[in-house]
């Protein structure tokens, strides 16, 4: 049987990582790309066959010569994962355009321009986008302005893809995940949001990276063939509860101050 091709970005670690090995796992070839270039070099080893890409999605020449890359080492792609994300909390008056356009860059033009330069070759026997959003895109908080904008846009550019790459065979979804301690998470969640996260999560706890992987190599796959189009969210039930007030928690499930 022949051997399926799925890229995965921002694969060097975190959600993206875990992806990677899950496909790995499943008998894909994975096409590792990420920005950071030593930490990609490291981890690719573990996964024998990996093809490691150093690219900046945010750049559309470095997009283009990735993807010729994959042509004439992969021949075909199956799969493209965006997940590459940066993450940047701040109050409104405080996001400079500079900052904006950071997160937007790879956040947003990131998917725009990966999954444009892919359609080629994933249209020549059909695949599947999976675009990873986040609960801050379907739900507004303060602090994320740019964060929960680009992920929104993330989720409608789902849609847009999903309405018009059908004919072609292409599907393609969205995963939400809730919080996930990653490099990302830490870097922004303080001890307070922990604390307030757990209080607002069903669950009661962060989700792993292994957990989101599996929800976007569900949609990958062929078992959902006639999926497309949907964002599901991979939250511990964050996005389902809106009055999440922690004082109607029963006090067994109630996190500690
Ligand atoms: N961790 C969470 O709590 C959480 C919650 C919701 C959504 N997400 C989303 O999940 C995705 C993965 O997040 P993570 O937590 O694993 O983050 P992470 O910071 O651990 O990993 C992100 C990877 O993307 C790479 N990257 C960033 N910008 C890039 C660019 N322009 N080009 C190429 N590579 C780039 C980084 O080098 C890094 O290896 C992101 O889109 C993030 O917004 C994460």
């Amino acid at each position: 049987m022949t051997q399926t091709v799925a890229l995965v970005t921002g694969a060097a670690r975190g959600i993206g990582l875990a992806t990677a090995r899950l496909f790995h796992a499943e008998g894909r070839r994975v096409v590792m790309l990420d920005r950071d270039g030593a930490e990609l070099g490291r981890v690719a080893k573990e996964l024998e066959g990996a093809l490691p890409m150093i690219c900046d999605v945010s750049r559309p020449e470095e997009v283009d010569a990735a993807v010729r890359q994959i042509v004439v080492k992969c021949v075909r792609l199956d799969i493209l994962v965006n997940n590459a994300g940066v993450a940047d909390f701040g109050p409104i008056a405080d996001t400079d355009f500079s900052r904006w356009r950071r997160v937007m860059e790879t956040n947003l033009d990131g998917v725009f321009l990966m999954s444009q330069a892919c359609l080629p070759l994933l249209s020549r026997q059909g695949g599947a986008i999976v675009n990873i959003a986040s609960i801050s895109g379907l739900r507004a908080s303060t602090l994320r302005v740019a964060y929960g904008t680009s992920k929104a846009a993330v989720i409608h550019l789902t849609k847009q893809q999903a309405a018009e790459l059908g004919e072609v065979g292409i599907r393609s979804n969205c995963v939400c995940p809730g919080p996930v301690n990653t490099k990302l998470a830490l870097a922004v969640h303080s001890p307070e949001i922990r604390a307030a996260y757990h209080d607002a999560i069903p669950l009661n706890r962060y989700g792993s990276e292994q957990e989101i992987a599996e929800v976007i190599a569900f949609l990958a796959s062929e078992k959902a063939s006639y999926v497309t189009g949907q964002v599901i969210a991979s939250d511990g039930g964050f996005d389902s509860t809106g009055v999440g007030l922690p004082a109607l928690r029963p006090a067994r499930t109630r996190q500690k101050p």
